[in-house]
């Protein structure tokens, strides 16, 4: 489904994304992990479209995203951040329809995510979890067919980890999303994922279950430094 060729993203002399290439299938549920400074952010903002690629391919369903700007990208790609974008100054569910004036699905996935109580309160008043649970569902107001994540437990209590994770698993087995979630809280991570990627220096190091890659000596060292 989403298809990555030989992606290239330099700034200056740094490489920060070096010849990546992968793909991850409808209803994935894709990890990708690495030390701080790997390339991880850099890759989903290539894919979102936030950064031109200095060379390689980003494909959607066989077509090329190249020609495409991020905000026609997020339709079918969403994306939350390592630090929540939401509007402070509107209600929570304010935050959901502006994507699109529909009240009645903008409750249905303030329920999924429990914060049906909170719609009316100003998104400034949520805690951090609770805030990156609204992102989160503002995402899904786009019906995509893949979530990036970036760090979506960093910062966040154990409870509310749990609800973004059992939301991400019952979007996935339901409705069939993808998702590929940065993450460096391997523990929680590798509850949701079937299959994870390790970048290290802007390259992928491994690519395999939870289970292959925490063993893989390669993936170890990079994490210990050098
Ligand atoms: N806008 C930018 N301008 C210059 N250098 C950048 C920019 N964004 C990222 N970099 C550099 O690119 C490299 C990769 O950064 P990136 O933020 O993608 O890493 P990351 O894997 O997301 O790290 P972390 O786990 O700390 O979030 C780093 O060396 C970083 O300093
Ligand atoms: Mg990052």
């Amino acid at each position: 489904m989403l298809v990555l060729s030989n992606i290239t993203k330099t700034f200056g002399g740094v490489v920060a994304v070096r010849n990546m290439s992968m793909e991850i299938e409808k209803g994935e549920l894709v990890g990708l992990i690495g030390p701080n400074g790997s390339g991880k952010t850099t890759l989903l903002d290539v894919i979102s479209g936030f950064y031109k690629p200095d060379s390689g391919l980003v494909k959607l369903d066989g077509a090329p995203l190249n020609r495409t700007p991020p905000f026609e990208r997020a339709k079918h790609i969403g994306r939350t951040f390592q630090i929540p974008r939401i509007f402070s100054r509107m209600t929570v569910k304010e935050n959901l329809m502006v994507v699109e004036m529909n009240e009645e699905k903008a409750l249905q996935l303030l329920e999924m995510v429990q914060l049906s109580r909170l719609a009316d309160e100003y998104a400034s008043n949520l805690s951090g979890g609770q805030q990156k649970l609204l992102e989160f569902a503002r995402t899904l107001m786009m019906n995509p067919k893949i979530v990036l994540m970036d760090e979506p437990f960093a910062g966040v209590s154990a409870p509310l980890i749990q609800r973004l994770s059992d939301v991400i698993l019952q979007l996935n087995s339901e409705k069939k999303i993808a998702f590929l979630i940065v993450e460096h809280n391997l523990a929680a991570l590798f509850k949701v994922c079937h299959r994870c990627v390790v970048m290290d220096q802007g390259s992928m190091i491994a690519d395999g279950s939870p289970e292959d890659v925490s063993r893989n000596s390669q993936v170890i060292k990079a994490y210990m430094g050098e």
